[in-house]
């Protein structure tokens, strides 16, 4: 007989949602998973804040790829048909200006966007058919992070996975090595990755990415105990966790918490569960990580692929690694 350990409560809702939960607020310091800021509401709130003028991730990425899509798509594809695959896809939004330099080299190119959201890949699906004809979307519903593989490609192909928007910094280091060496596998050899990465910068303009004038990142942040309200009926007072964003230089990573203004307590109808919060006591919310030059094609190169090049803008501010499966 196998014994699986369960929290005392009887879940209703969503087991993962639940049981990370219940893990993440019975634990000293407590902290909730980030992938919980994604709810409908959440992922308005994240494209928002990839519009706002200190966000500069989104913006300087795409900037870094518009310039050079051409050079990254011939230097992948070499004489080969390329095939894109881009895990987290979600609107696919900067993956355009890749697949117009795709289809320049050749007249039909497929692209698989994997991602949770189902809406999300069926609202890409229609945009891009739409707007880059040659292109074809084969989208695929799944979590990247548990189970991974791919169509088989024909012998002139060759997969270019994009990995990019910087959402490998939310893996701790142990779990992003995991996640590349999935990623290695379900390849061939001389298919390519695309990795996007945020570089360690000056901490004032940190801090200011992630705890905007406007308040946006911090209604995001906030969101996540709206939607333990909604999920699993608790009583939250959102209004009464303020928004923190701090730079932790040894780990090398920008986190985000919220933080109880008074001592209270929560009351979590679907799992049974009241927790206590002191005056000033936080829940670690997000870990974004920052990586210095070299990181990311050490860490690429750890994982089974070998460095083809490297692309910054000006400032320094942000990297896009193309490396090679050998
Ligand atoms: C979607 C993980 C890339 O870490 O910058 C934005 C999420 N958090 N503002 C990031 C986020 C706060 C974002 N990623």
């Amino acid at each position: 007989m196998t014994t699986i350990p369960v929290s005392p409560a009887s879940f209703h809702i969503s087991d993962k949602i639940a049981s990370s939960v219940y893990e993440g607020l019975m634990s000293s310091p407590k902290w909730l998973p980030s992938w919980l800021f994604y709810d409908a509401a959440g992922s308005h709130l994240f494209d928002q804040i990839t519009h706002i003028p200190e966000y500069y991730v989104t913006r300087t990425e795409r900037e870094i790829l518009a310039q050079r899509a051409g050079e990254i798509v011939s230097r992948a594809a070499g004489e080969h048909a390329l095939r894109l695959v881009e895990l987290g896809a979600g609107s696919a939004d900067k993956t355009r200006v890749l697949l117009s330099a795709a289809v320049e080299r050749q007249d039909t190119v497929f692209y698989e966007p994997v991602d949770v959201s189902a809406s999300a890949l069926v609202e890409a699906q229609i945009r891009i058919e739409e707007e880059i004809p040659g292109v074809i979307v084969c989208p695929r519903v799944g979590d990247y992070t548990h189970d991974f593989d791919l169509d088989s490609t024909l012998p002139t192909e060759r997969r270019l996975v994009l990995y990019i928007g910087s959402s490998i910094g939310n893996f701790e280091p142990g779990d992003s090595l995991m996640l590349l060496e999935r990623v290695r596998a379900a390849l061939d050899p001389g298919d390519c990755l695309l990795l996007g990465v945020d570089l360690v910068k000056d901490e004032s303009v940190l801090q200011t990415a992630y705890d905007d004038a406007a308040g946006v990142t911090a209604a995001f942040n906030r969101n996540v105990l709206v939607r333990l309200n909604r999920e699993l009926d608790a009583d939250f007072r959102p209004e009464t966790f303020a928004h923190r964003a701090v730079w932790n230089t040894s780990e090398s990573r920008m986190e985000m918490h919220l933080v109880s203004d008074t001592k209270q307590t929560v009351w979590l109808s679907a799992l049974d569960l009241r927790v206590t919060f002191e005056a000033g006591e936080s829940i670690h919310t997000e870990n974004s990580y920052k990586y210095r030059p070299g990181d990311a094609e050490a860490l690429a190169a750890k994982a089974g692929f070998a460095h083809e090049a490297t692309w910054t803008d000006e400032r320094g501010w942000f990297a896009v690694c193309l490396a090679r499966a050998v």
